[in-house]
């Protein structure tokens, strides 16, 4: 996707003494106390503020925080942890400015952080009298928020048609190049791993990626549908009777590629779901009435690993198991060893695989780690986000 790079035109000296407009996704989880419980996002956002800084331009950064009620704003909704953790890690004070729609007082050199941009009257509607009053603000507006980039909002899009220069982040570009080299020019094999409590959430997902893929990996409640579309038993195990013929499509239309969607030949169930309740391998076929299907078997393990270890490419959006449970996790750190230890190209996203990706201590063996969880998941479903479409538009001219 061709777009103007904000690296590039700091490389050219274009943002020297400019007013710099920075849409981060610093929409980061807090405790009751207000502190930040997971910082991830804040620290992705440094590179494209130092860039900007370096570069001698009068910085503004906003995001959103939650989803607040726009013009009542509370002091929950307020962006001041997320300040203190940018000035820590930017080794300067970075100052909250609230009101700032009509203007912002910043001078060259110089970093603030505007409060909250959901507060703002019109920004979930991408409002054009505000869109216009954003580019105002600025020379170049730079687009670095992933994780909003399926938002169609003023800070994500109307800013983006009416600013003067309309350029993506360094943290956007990179998740540009990573779902390209991904999805839209693979190295083949190309296997996905879909997997999460039910189908009916991730079915666009998996009818998208049964069109491009060759292996889909299915875990969790989704594998347990597809077991049924199988014929084979799954016990009480969370399942989806009524989008068993969605399963049976998916599966048909890959074997109709010459691709395939692995069924587990073994599983690991237990009768409770609980973490300390007993656990037993078995096959597949031998799944009893009270059974829960809680992980993928050893042997279905090794088989996917070893597929893993032959692709290409490797998308990854889902734990295979109840990996929070050790008893059960041993599916899902197969997964994520076969992942770690294979030359693909890997890339992952979504909380709960970024959480197994840290419980086994692989972030450095991942090609690319998406910091987008919604906006990851549209790009699965095979859709282009709105922040990309606007700025390829401008990009075109
Ligand atoms: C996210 O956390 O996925 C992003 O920040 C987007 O937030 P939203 O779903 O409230 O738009």
């Amino acid at each position: 996707m061709n777009v103007i790079r904000f690296s590039d035109l700091c490389a050219q000296g274009k943002a020297a003494g400019q007013r710099v407009f920075i849409r981060a996704d610093l929409n980061v989880p807090q405790d009751d106390a207000g502190n930040i419980t997971e910082d991830t996002r804040v620290r992705a956002s440094v590179p494209c503020i130092r860039m900007a800084l370096d570069a001698g331009a009068a910085v503004m950064v906003t995001s959103h925080l939650g989803r607040p009620t726009e013009g009542a704003f509370k002091p929950e909704d307020s962006l001041a942890p997320v300040a203190r953790r940018l000035s820590e890690l930017l080794g300067r004070e970075v100052p909250l400015v609230a009101d700032w729609v009509d203007g912002v007082q910043v001078q060259p050199g110089q970093v603030v952080l505007l409060e909250n941009c959901r507060i703002n009257k019109g920004e979930k509607k991408n409002d054009e009298t505000l869109a216009k009053k954003l580019a105002a603000l600025c020379d170049i507006y730079v687009n670095d928020a992933f994780g909003t980039a399926h938002r169609a909002e003023a800070t994500t899009y109307g800013i983006a048609q009416f600013a003067k220069v309309a350029s993506a982040g360094p943290l956007l570009a990179a998740e540009i190049d990573a779902i390209t080299k991904a999805l839209a020019q693979p190295k083949r094999p190309l296997i996905a791993i879909v997997a999460g409590s039910k189908v009916s959430t991730k079915l666009t997902i998996l009818k998208s990626l049964s069109e491009n893929v060759d292996g889909l990996i299915v875990g969790g409640g989704i594998a347990n549908t597809f077991l049924l579309a199988a014929g084979l038993p799954i016990g009480k195990s969370l399942a989806e009777a009524d989008l068993v013929g969605e399963a049976k499509a998916v599966i048909e239309a890959m074997k109709a590629r010459g691709a395939e969607v692995p069924i587990p030949e073994d599983v690991v169930v237990a009768k409770a779901f609980a973490a300390d309740a007993p656990a037993t391998v078995k096959a597949a076929a031998d799944v009893e009435a009270d059974d829960l299907i809680l992980d993928i078997g050893p042997k279905t393990a090794a088989r996917l690993a070893a597929q893993l270890k032959a692709a290409g490419t490797i998308v990854w959006n889902g734990p295979v198991g109840v990996f929070e449970f050790d008893a059960f996790a041993k599916g899902t750190e197969a997964i994520a060893r076969a992942v770690a230890e294979s030359s693909a190209f890997s890339i992952a996203g979504g909380g709960d695989t970024l959480a197994a990706i840290a419980k086994y201590g692989i972030e450095k063996d991942v090609g690319y780690i998406s910091t987008g969880g919604g906006a990851f998941l549209e790009v699965l479903e095979g859709k282009t986000l709105p922040a990309f479409e606007i700025l390829a538009q401008r990009a075109a001219g």
